[in-house]
């Protein structure tokens, strides 16, 4: 594993007691999909899920699949030991495991299946392409992901500011649907949430609060200084987004 794949499992591994005071919205987009994901599965599927961080897909999954086998999966130590107490289940296996990367040597599944997990790949078409050769034919990658217009006013208030942000560039949703390997079929669809935050701290506290603090490769802090000039640019009570992208895949 890289420094920065450490740095982002450090991160979340730090934040796995704390992540659902600040997780409404990963917990919405999570029924999501599982919704879509559900959806169409054959009987007994043997499902891998990737980034289950403290369990808010994995619940769904468990209690909504009859039967199956459930690979279980992050990249956080601590996350994988927290949703291994909260979704005690006979048909579950839990393993720390990097997504993009998967050490699943002749393993196949009928659903793969990931909730804000994936913006955290270096490179996501790999790991897409990657992901999805653990397919059976007609077995489905059901994600969530976050694309370019997420934390688009915290960005723009930093150009403004002739400051560099170190929110990691996200794909646009027409990019992440050229991301499909030959030999299947996928689309996406997408949502755009509002968020609104009381001031700059509250929103850099919400992202260490559920361990999505690591910023994109190579970036330094803002000094406190720069920090206060974000804080006041942006005022308060100043609204932001999340740009989903759900993806859905479907193996030939
Ligand atoms: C925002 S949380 C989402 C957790 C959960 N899926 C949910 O919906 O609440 C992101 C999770 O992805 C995990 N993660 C980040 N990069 C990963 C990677 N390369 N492989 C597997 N998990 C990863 C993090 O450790 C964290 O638990």
């Amino acid at each position: 594993m890289n420094a920065q794949k450490s740095r982002i499992a450090q991160a979340f591994s730090n934040s796995a007691d704390s992540y659902e005071q600040a997780s409404q919205l990963q917990a919405e987009v999570a029924k999501e999909v599982a919704t879509l994901a559900l959806a169409d599965l054959p009987s007994n599927p043997r499902v891998l899920e990737i980034g289950c961080g403290t369990g808010g897909l994995t619940k769904h999954l468990l209690t909504q699949v009859e039967g199956g086998s459930f690979l279980i999966t992050d990249i956080a130590p601590n996350m994988v030991e927290k949703c291994r107490e909260a979704c005690v289940d006979k048909r579950a296996r839990y393993l720390r495991m990097d997504g993009e990367h998967p050490a699943l040597e002749g393993q196949e599944f009928d659903l793969i299946v990931s909730s804000l997990a994936m913006q955290w790949f270096a490179d996501l078409a790999a790991g897409i392409e990657r992901l999805t050769a653990h397919l059976v034919p007609g077995g489905r990658l059901v994600f969530s992901t976050l694309a370019h217009e997420t934390f688009a006013n915290w960005r723009t208030a930093h150009t403004e500011l002739g400051l560099k942000d170190g929110t990691p560039i996200y794909p646009t949703p027409q990019q992440v649907d050229g991301m499909w390997p030959e030999g299947g079929q996928g689309q996406v669809s997408v949502d755009l949430i509002k968020r609104e935050y009381e001031d700059a701290q509250t929103f850099a506290r919400r992202l260490k609060t559920i361990g999505a603090n690591t910023p994109a490769q190579g970036h330094r802090p803002l000094s406190p200084k720069n920090f206060r000039k974000i804080s006041a640019h942006l005022g308060r009570n100043f609204v932001d987004h999340y740009h989903i992208v759900y993806g859905a895949f479907t193996k030939g």
